[in-house]
């Protein structure tokens, strides 16, 4: 069997638990496509399924491969697949069940896949699936995010918030965001209309009758923020389930998304991305055996936009 460098873990930890080191190389089974990875993006994920914070959630056999974002080019395909073939240049969030994309090669199906933006580098690419798909399901899937509407982005920095930031207002809604003030900036130049430092201001002291308040956050920031949502809102977490009981109170509804892969999705943020619409915020880019230096970054929870390795 042929080998290929890969990140895994042999076991949960810390970042020292990545391994860079030969693993075998994936076959695609019927319906699969062998995809030669040029770059994969770091998201928190990676590292609470690193550290064992998801076990009895999702169990993994050991050794795993991290990493679920991914830019490449088709190498090969498993039986039954039209849709690609050999030099397709390809983007995903490939299924988070199975082992990831820190690696030169991973098998994915060939649903999962998208035509990688043509503008964008595979580093620029790979940044966009997972916090891209997350914030359009979330705004956009369980909000109903209109035109006019007001929403409330909480970590409007970070992966996920950096691209609903983008996806708001180009759906032609009122942003406000909360960072702290060094990006305050940066997150103006990307679309917000408002920015609150949340060091300084209580949001729930300026903010009031938003229609979507998305949840990047949870614990007492999602607790403070259902008084901003007017009667009817929505507060849309990533994080859990929101309680029903607060929802009811309130008089909004509360709702809990976890992303899933979407084909058509990845083809929509690709236009986007093609039309100038769209940018991946890249704080470093890294290579591949520089994981575990990646994973410490993202860690201080203060990541600008996404890391990303790059595996060519
Ligand atoms: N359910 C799902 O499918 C799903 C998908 C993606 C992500 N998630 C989860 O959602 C969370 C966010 O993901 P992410 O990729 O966006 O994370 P991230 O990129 O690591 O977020 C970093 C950002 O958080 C900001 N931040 C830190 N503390 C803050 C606070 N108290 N208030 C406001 N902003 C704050 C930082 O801004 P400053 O530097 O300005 O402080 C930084 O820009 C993670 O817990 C992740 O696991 C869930």
């Amino acid at each position: 069997m042929a080998n290929m460098k890969a990140v895994r873990i042999h076991a949960y930890g810390g970042p020292e638990v990545l391994k860079y080191e030969d693993a075998p190389r994936p076959e695609p089974a019927a319906g699969e496509v062998l995809v030669r990875v040029h770059a994969a993006a770091i998201n928190p994920v990676d590292w609470k399924i690193r550290a064992g914070y998801l076990k009895g959630f999702m169990d993994y056999q050991m050794p795993l491969i991290l990493g679920w974002d991914l830019s490449g080019v088709v190498e090969s395909t498993g039986a039954g697949v039209t849709d690609w073939k050999k030099g397709d240049a390809v983007y995903a969030r490939p299924d988070i069940r199975r082992d990831g994309s820190y690696a030169e090669y991973i098998a994915v199906k060939g649903s999962e896949l998208g035509h990688k933006p043509k503008s964008l580098s595979h580093v620029q690419a790979a940044a966009i699936p997972l916090a891209a798909l997350t914030a359009w399901q979330a705004l956009f899937d369980a909000a109903g995010l209109q035109a006019g509407q007001k929403v409330l982005i909480h970590a409007a920095a970070g992966g996920v918030g950096t691209f609903a930031v983008q996806l708001a207002r180009w759906k032609g809604a009122h942003v406000i965001g909360t960072a702290s003030a060094r990006n305050h900036a940066f997150l103006k130049e990307l679309g917000a209309d408002e920015t609150i430092d949340y060091n300084l201001v209580k949001f729930e002291d300026v903010v009031r009758n938003v229609d979507v308040v998305l949840d990047t956050m949870a614990g007492e920031t999602r607790d403070r923020s259902w008084q901003v949502l007017k009667k009817g809102g929505v507060l849309v977490t990533i994080l859990g389930q929101p309680s029903q009981e607060d929802a009811a109170r309130h008089g909004v509804r509360g709702v809990g998304v976890f992303v899933q892969p979407n084909q058509g999705q990845l083809e929509e943020l690709a236009k986007l991305a093609d039309a100038g619409k769209l940018h991946p915020v890249i704080e470093a880019e890294l290579p591949l055996a520089a994981a575990v230096r990646a994973h410490e970054m993202n860690q201080t929870l203060h990541t600008r936009g996404k890391i990303v390795l790059r595996v060519v």
